[in-house]
């Protein structure tokens, strides 16, 4: 099994700024890198509350000490589940880095590889909710195609939906390779030029952001984070994909935002305060070097904010 690297690391740390005896959330525990570096610093008196859907991961992550507290839940319900047992507890610093660990993608059992035989689950949280078995051997053709260009942007959208139908009817798909297979038909039947990644890369994406409702998600753990925060804590998001990278920014820009009168009133009646201010103009990128020495790390991006 690989291990994860964690992904721009440096630059988390040095945005979060983690003090001696604060109180971080980890909402995307994975293997852990980005914990460990934020208890180093919080040191014994700190806390740190983890969470992540995969139960591997937060059993790796409940051999970490006592100051760490552990939930195999999904970070959107992170406000709730503090609020609950730490009602009073100043938050200083909560990290979501969206997505998979490479633990995940190299575990066939969790069938996110194309590369590696396996069910078609893709369910972070193992056996709960629907499978990606269930979304390519019901769904219609139409809805298939939508879901593969909207969370994948696929240009071939159309003909891999058309294809996975045309295979369905002769036997379900059962495994990844199956899918994966396929896929890469299609790209080669239409002659088109591969694409730099392996053809099967976005629908793969695509399945595996509308099982697990990553966007939605996303929506409502970064609310709730913001909301969770005391006054001068910060939000480190760190996104892989475009749609989680316009929507972390339309979050952030909706908490900072002054008056949201309508740009028809003469004057501001809303009297409204910002919540916070986006410290990140522009997101922090890889550096050539992280990029060589960890390719997954290529189309990350670090978005940060801190409220006031
Ligand atoms: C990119 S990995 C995190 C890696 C981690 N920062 C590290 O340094 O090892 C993302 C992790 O988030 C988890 N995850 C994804 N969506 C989640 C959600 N909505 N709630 C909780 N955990 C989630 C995945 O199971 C995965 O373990």
């Amino acid at each position: 099994m690989l291990d994860h690297v964690p992904v721009l690391l440096k630059e988390v740390i040095e945005s979060l700024d983690p003090q001696p005896g604060q109180n971080f959330v980890d909402g995307t525990f994975g293997g852990g890198g980005h914990t460990r570096a934020i208890l180093a610093r919080l040191g014994p008196a700190g806390r740190l509350f983890v969470f992540d859907l995969d139960p591997v991961s937060i059993s790796a992550a409940r051999l970490l000490g006592p100051n760490v507290e552990c939930w195999q839940k999904n970070f959107r319900q992170l406000e709730e589940t503090i609020k609950y047992v730490s009602p009073h507890l100043p938050i200083h610093g909560v990290v979501l880095d969206l997505g998979i660990s490479s633990i995940q993608l190299s575990d066939p059992a969790l069938g996110l590889s194309f590369q590696e035989k396996g069910p078609l689950n893709m369910r972070l949280g193992r056996d709960k909710g629907m499978t990606a078995a269930v979304i390519v051997n019901t769904w219609r053709e139409n809805d298939l195609a939508a879901l593969i260009r909207e969370l994948g942007e696929e240009r071939q959208a159309k003909q891999i939906a058309k294809a996975i139908v045309n295979r369905r009817h002769e036997a379900p798909f059962v495994f990844t390779t199956d899918l994966a297979e396929v896929i890469a038909c299609v790209w080669r039947r239409r002659g088109s030029m591969q694409p730099r990644l392996h053809p099967a890369t976005k629908t793969f994406q695509a399945l595996r952001m509308a099982v697990n409702e990553e966007l939605e998600n996303l929506r409502w753990g970064v609310r709730g984070a913001i909301r969770i925060l005391a006054s001068g804590g910060r939000l480190a998001v760190i996104s892989f994909h475009s749609l989680e990278d316009r929507l972390v920014k339309q979050l952030f820009k909706e908490a900072s935002r002054e008056c949201i009168c309508p740009p028809s009133a003469p004057r501001c009646v809303c009297a409204r305060k910002p919540l916070g201010r986006i410290l990140t103009k522009k997101p922090v990128r890889p550096s050539p070097l992280e990029i060589t020495d960890n390719p997954r790390a290529r189309s990350a991006k670090l978005r940060v904010w801190q409220k006031l």
